[in-house]
C-alpha cells in the first residue's frame, strides 16, 4: 500500500497546528526523545555525533537536526512534507544543514554515505518498516548506526479509539497492529516485537539495544491522554531501537 501521498497531505495540513502545540515541548532543549521528552543524556541512545554524517528520517521542524548540527555533525534533514520542511527552514539556527524532501520508503541518496540514520516518531513510524528499514540500512556506511524511537505495541494495543486515550485494557489485537489508519488514507505503522526483529535482521542490521524509555511519575505526555496518568511509568510506551550495520 502506498501511503506516501496521503501522509504528505496529512502533514502539510496539520504542520502549523502541530508545531504550535508541540514545538514548545520538543524544541525546548536539545536531544529530547519521544512523547515524554526524555533527554538522550539519560538514555544514551545516540552518543557523540561530532564529525559524523547524520540523516534524520522524517525530521519535521528539525528540533533534533538543528541540535546535532550545532554539535558538529554533518546533518541532512529529510521529510515528506514541504510544510514541515518550511518550518525546519524557519527554525534553523546558525549551524545550517540541508533539507531534502523525500520519503523513507525511497531514499534519494547513494549507498553507504551516512554514519548515523535516526528518527524520533519519524519515517519509521510513518512508512512501512519492511520498506523503510532496508532503505535506511542501504544508505548507512559499514559500522554506521540506525537508531529510532517508535510507539510500543503495548501503547497501541491499549489505545481506546472511542475514549481517545490509552487505558489498562487491551483494545486492539497485538497481532493485528501493523497499519494504523490516521484519516483520509494517511497511515502510521506499528510492528510486533518479533516483526521488528525480523525486519531489522533481514536488512542486515545488528541489534545492539532496545531501550524502553521510562518517564518518571508525573511526567506529562505531550501527545496522548493516558489512564492512569502515570501509565508510561508502569508500562513501556515507546521502543528505542539501537542497531548497526556490520
Ligand atoms: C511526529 S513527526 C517527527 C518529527 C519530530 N521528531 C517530531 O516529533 O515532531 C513525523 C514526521 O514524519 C514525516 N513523514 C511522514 N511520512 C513520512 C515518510 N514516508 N517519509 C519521511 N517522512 C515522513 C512527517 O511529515 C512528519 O514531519
Amino acid at each position: 500500500m502506498d501511503s506516501i501521498p496521503a501522509n504528505r497531505r496529512l502533514w502539510n495540513r496539520i504542520s502549523s497546528a502541530y508545531q504550535h502545540e508541540h514545538d514548545p515541548q520538543i524544541g525546548a532543549r536539545p536531544r529530547l526523545w519521544g512523547m515524554y521528552s526524555i533527554p538522550d543524556a539519560h538514555l544514551h541512545a545516540l552518543g557523540d555525533v561530532t564529525g559524523k554524517r547524520v540523516l534524520e528520517l522524517g525530521c519535521g521542524a528539525g528540533q533534533w537536526s538543528r541540535a546535532l548540527a550545532a554539535e558538529g555533525a554533518t546533518v541532512v534533514g529529510l521529510d515528506l512534507s514541504e510544510a514541515q520542511l518550511a518550518a525546519a527552514g524557519r527554525a534553523m539556527g546558525a549551524a545550517r544543514y540541508p533539507l531534502v524532501q523525500g520519503a523513507a520508503e525511497q531514499l534519494p541518496f547513494a549507498a553507504g554515505i551516512f554514519d548515523l540514520v535516526f528518527c524520533d516518531f519519524g519515517g519509521l513510524s510513518w512508512a512501512p518498516p519492511h520498506l523503510a528499514v532496508p532503505q535506511a540500512a542501504r544508505v548507512l556506511a559499514r559500522g554506521g548506526r540506525l537508531v529510532f524511537n517508535v510507539a510500543s505495541p503495548w501503547f497501541e494495543a491499549c489505545y481506546d479509539e472511542a475514549a481517545g486515550r490509552v487505558t489498562t485494557t487491551l483494545q486492539q489485537d497485538y497481532f493485528g497492529l501493523h497499519a494504523i489508519a490516521e484519516g483520509d488514507g494517511a497511515t502510521s505503522y506499528q510492528l510486533t516485537y518479533g516483526d521488528w526483529v525480523k525486519v531489522l535482521r533481514a536488512a542486515g542490521l545488528v541489534i545492539d539495544d532496545l531501550i524502553e524509555p521510562r518517564p518518571g511519575p508525573g511526567t506529562p505526555n505531550g501527545y496522548n491522554e493516558t489512564d492512569p496518568p502515570d501509565w508510561a511509568h508502569r508500562w513501556p510506551a515507546e521502543l528505542l531501537w539501537v542497531t548497526h550495520k556490520p
